[in-house]
């Protein structure tokens, strides 16, 4: 039974690296004229109303999409961002936020696919209903760590697949590891985005360790944290491992981290990693 529900969350400080990073990768792709396809293992809903009550509950965005909304000084890219968040908002008052599907289905062109796996019940009908008959878009109701795979390679020869767990389970992090190296071994060339969250540094020590001796090659990590890691309860840190990365992302990352783990941090314990982990 899954009981996650990304609502409690959305647009808190880990969206804002996981959607940066969604956007640059997307971007990129669409600098060449040839279509691509899309893969999202872990959709969630689609979007997220953040004056309802669970994004209420917490108030996690008011330490993510919260701090940078009205801010005039914001980074390039960061204020690219920014502003593709504004398309769901119909005022200055941030109210909605767009998830992962959301983001993708306002960047894609006519001639790109996506692809949105989603296994909660409540959670499927929302992104149905939030995807909308779109030619573009196929959504399945299925576990996305056991089917994806079999999009694989796609027609395109090139795109994005983004790995989006809730890590509810300790054995989501072997898990996840094992479906990007099969992920890999079917499409090389294509480009994976796994999330994580750091709240054991010693599971994403091992996590980081299984795919340096996978046989996976060019891979960066791009990590944001808010405080020091830490024994207690709560995510302090969250980043992506990215494979075949756009060759720009790391430098373009260089702009925005140093200033997004100032912003976003708490009592200044903000800090970033911009590593690679396997070279080309
Ligand atoms: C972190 S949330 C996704 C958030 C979304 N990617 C976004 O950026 O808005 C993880 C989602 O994966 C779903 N889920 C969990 N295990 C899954 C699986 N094996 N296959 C597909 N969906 C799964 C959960 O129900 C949850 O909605």
């Amino acid at each position: 039974m899954l009981s996650y529900r990304h609502s409690f969350h959305a647009g808190n400080f880990a969206d804002v690296l996981k959607h940066i990073v969604l956007i640059e990768i997307l971007e990129y792709l669409k600098k060449k004229d040839k279509p691509f396809c899309c893969i999202d293992t872990h959709a969630g809903p689609g979007t997220y109303q953040l004056n309802g009550e669970y994004a209420q509950k917490n108030r996690e965005f008011e330490n993510g999409i919260g701090k940078l909304w009205q801010r005039d000084d914001l980074p390039d890219r960061v204020a690219n961002y920014v502003n593709l968040i504004k398309c769901f908002n119909n005022s200055e008052l941030l109210t909605c936020y767009p998830g992962s599907p959301a983001i993708a289905k306002q960047l894609l062109r006519c001639k790109d696919r996506l692809f949105l796996y989603e296994l909660h019940s409540t959670e499927i009908e929302l992104l149905n209903n939030s995807v909308n008959k779109d030619r573009r878009i196929k959504v399945f109701h299925a576990d996305g760590l056991k089917h994806a795979i079999g999009l694989l390679p796609p027609d395109e020869r090139r795109g994005l697949t983004l790995i989006d767990p809730s890590y509810e389970i300790k054995g989501d992090y072997s898990l996840v590891a094992e479906f990007l190296v099969n992920m890999y071994k079917r499409f090389a060339t294509g480009t994976y985005a796994l999330w994580y969250p750091v709240v054991e540094r010693s599971r994403n020590q091992k996590l980081e360790k299984a795919i340096q001796t996978s046989g996976i090659k060019n891979v960066q990590l791009f990590e944001l944290g808010i405080g020091a890691d830490t024994n207690q309860h709560g995510m302090t840190a969250s980043g992506m491992i990215v494979v075949n990365p756009p060759w720009t992302l790391s430098a373009t990352m260089q702009q925005m981290l140093p200033w997004l783990a100032d912003v976003l941090s708490k009592d200044n314990k903000g800090f970033y990693r911009i590593q690679t982990l396997l070279g080309e």
